[in-house]
């Protein structure tokens, strides 16, 4: 694996630097001291009340030894809260939860927090100011021997690249700096599992990207199992091979981004991960022709929604897989519309188009000569239309 002063992410090749300049966390990696203490984690139809009242209403996912699991949805969806029923700060209302097969949470029997060797990173760093940086981490392993505490502390700084650092106070340290003290102190306790609840979001927008590569990186280091917790959609693809996409309390699709973005299950899950438009309307006998209720147009579909047939179902069609003008020419769906509205957005153009009563974002990356009002042929490839059931359950 090369690295120069970045963060190599082997995956896609992403050479990251490092915004502390310091020398590179990832080289020379003390590994002797950071065994894998990963653990299996099974979350089984899980169920929270406040009060009277049901926040997440019965969610079931698991993750391997040394994965990494993403929890993505809009707020107040029940990130937080089912992180802190697995942290143990909250009591189940149903469900189970496992850790490493072990049932650490059920409505009867909960483990205390302190005993499921879980470490949570909050969004607030939670960094004590009136504590030096190596103070702040070895907190921690209190009750251990000095010479361990200090070595152990010695690595995970090196780890992060704070090694620099270790004499400051936390009031002498940047946010991603404080954040880094924070992860830090999550890794040192070798923890079975780490809950990330919105890490980077205090964060500016350029050290929040860096940092998620880093954060990455460390975690395929330590190969600590983790959930990581954002509401963010580009965080969560660019971040996880799995997510767990959760509205009102409900997973809605559990999946790889890339398959949630081209097969979503749910106008929500479309909606949610990118921009999609969405055409309403009514399946035929076959399931994969779509009669749209606001446009006298008709949506075809490579692939028919199975069980759906004469039922309401919307078409989801991505805004860079519409073709307008001669481009669209000769492509399975082929519709009249009208140019609404041209934003110039420098790499494309984003168009508002009107087909009927219904409204279609385009991203247009030809130079296309628009001008508002014109007609223009609308065009799709059937394998560009997907379907998904109209929403059971009132839009947020
Ligand atoms: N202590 C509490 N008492 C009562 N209701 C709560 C409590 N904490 C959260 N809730 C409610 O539970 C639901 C889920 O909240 P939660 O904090 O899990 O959402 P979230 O997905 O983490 O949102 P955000 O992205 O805003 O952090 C919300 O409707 C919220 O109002
Ligand atoms: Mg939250």
């Amino acid at each position: 694996m090369e690295t120069n002063r970045g963060i190599h992410v082997q995956s896609d090749s992403i050479d990251m630097v490092t915004e502390t300049g310091a020398a590179d966390p990832v080289a020379d990696r003390p590994t002797a001291d950071l065994d894998a203490h990963g653990a299996s984690l099974v979350v089984k139809d899980l169920r929270v009340k406040y009060g009277g009242v049901e926040a997440v209403h019965g969610i079931s996912f698991s993750i391997r030894p040394g994965g990494f699991l993403t929890l993505l949805g809009p707020s107040g969806c029940g990130k937080s809260t089912t992180l802190r029923c697995i942290a143990g700060l909250e009591p189940p209302s149903g469900g189970s939860i496992e850790v490493a097969g072990e049932t650490i949470a059920t409505v009867s029997r909960q483990t205390p927090p302190e005993k499921r060797g879980i470490n949570m990173v909050f969004q607030s760093y939670a960094v004590w100011p009136h504590m030096t940086v190596a103070k702040n981490v070895s907190y921690g392993l209190r009750g251990i021997p000095k010479d361990e505490i200090r070595d152990r502390t010695a690595a995970v700084l090196d780890l992060v690249g704070l090694s620099r650092f270790a004499d400051r106070y936390g009031t002498e340290l940047s946010g991603g700096q404080q954040q880094r003290v924070a992860l830090a102190r999550a890794i040192v306790t070798r923890p079975r599992l780490i809950l990330f609840d919105e890490p980077l979001s205090n964060l500016d927008a350029g050290l929040r990207e860096e940092m998620r590569y880093e954060l990455l990186e460390l975690q395929r280091t330590v190969g600590v199992t983790s959930v990581y917790v954002t509401h963010d959609q580009t965080e969560a693809m660019s971040m996880s091979d799995h997510v767990v996409l959760m509205n009102e309390g409900f997973i809605e699709q559990a999946d790889r981004p890339r398959e949630i973005y081209r097969r979503p299950r749910t106008e929500f899950a479309a909606s949610f991960l990118g921009h999609a438009n969405l055409i309403t309307g009514v399946l035929d006998a076959a399931g994969s022709r779509l009669t749209a209720s606001d446009a006298d147009i008709v949506a075809v579909a490579e692939e028919a929604l199975p069980g759906s047939a004469g039922e309401p179902a919307s078409a989801v069609v991505r805004a860079e897989r519409i073709h307008l003008g001669a481009a669209a020419e000769g492509l399975d769906n082929v519709w009249s519309g009208r140019v609404e509205h041209v934003s110039f957005l420098g790499r494309y153009l984003d168009v508002m188009v009107r087909v009927g009563g219904v409204p279609l974002r385009v991203e247009v990356r030809d130079g296309l000569p628009l001008e508002e009002g014109q007609a223009i042929a609308v065009g799709v490839r059937a394998a560009d239309v997907h379907f998904v059931p109209r929403a059971e359950r009132p839009e947020q």
